[in-house]
């Protein structure tokens, strides 16, 4: 992979980064403190489906009310589902009721990804995302952000789904070991705010160089969509 990539993207993040409630400031450690990774998971589950503008009141609300995972896991369910009111998406809060409990049970998050996946509620971007930002792992996390991202940086013509593998693989070459946090939170940020679906804008993007995408000329084409 080439090391210069992720580096530059992580130099950029370490300037642009989003300041948010659930995160560490950019290239800082990742605290040892258990009410981590409680911050963390807490906020990958709200932001499923759901904007950051809207996450961010309802993550205030929640963890000065339940600061961590066994308080969190001995409230009443419909305390849970009263404060989750007008996120939508419900099934989150029970999910997120039950997973309290359960890593309450058994005295913490699991750090693996394939432990996290076990849980309630987690599908395969939010174990990624959590082994990443919580517990510093490497892993390769991708959501449409990252897909729309990594289809760009490497011209992926073939529509989605079926360009999943490859989006994936090459996320994967893409990742690096150290600071994997950091990294899968800055191809976040840069989605959103660079790399967007409609009118990209290349001419601030850290990876204008390397972007296949944008060599080819029309990077707004992609991700290609399934055809209907
Ligand atoms: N969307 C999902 N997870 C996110 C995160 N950690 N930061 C910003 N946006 C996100």
């Amino acid at each position: 992979m080439p090391a210069s990539l992720s580096s530059t993207l992580l130099d950029w993040y370490d300037g642009h980064a989003r300041v948010l409630p659930w995160r560490n400031p950019p290239g800082a450690p990742v605290p040892n403190d258990p009410a981590w990774p409680y911050r963390v998971w807490l906020s990958e589950v709200m932001l499923q489906q759901t904007t950051v503008a809207a996450v961010k009141p309802y993550f205030e609300k929640f963890t000065v009310r339940w600061p961590n995972v066994d308080a969190l896991a001995a409230a009443p369910d419909e305390d849970i589902m009263a404060a989750w009111a007008g996120l939508g998406y419900y099934s989150r809060a029970r999910n997120l009721a039950k997973c309290a409990k359960a890593v309450s049970e058994r005295g913490g998050f699991p750090q693996t990804e394939p432990e996290l996946r076990e849980l309630p509620g987690l599908g395969a971007y939010t174990a990624a995302a959590i082994a990443a930002i919580a517990f510093g792992a490497r892993a390769v996390v991708v959501d449409a952000n990252v897909e729309r991202v990594v289809s760009r940086l490497f011209n992926i013509e073939e529509p989605l789904p079926g360009s999943r593998k490859v989006i994936r693989a090459r996320a994967d070459e893409i990742t690096p070991s150290a600071r994997s946090g950091d990294f899968a939170q800055a191809m976040m940020d840069l989605g959103s705010s660079i790399c967007t679906s409609k009118a990209p804008k290349c001419l601030a993007c850290p990876l204008i160089n390397p972007c296949e995408g944008r060599k080819a000329g029309e990077p707004e084409r992609l991700p290609v969509k399934p055809p209907k």
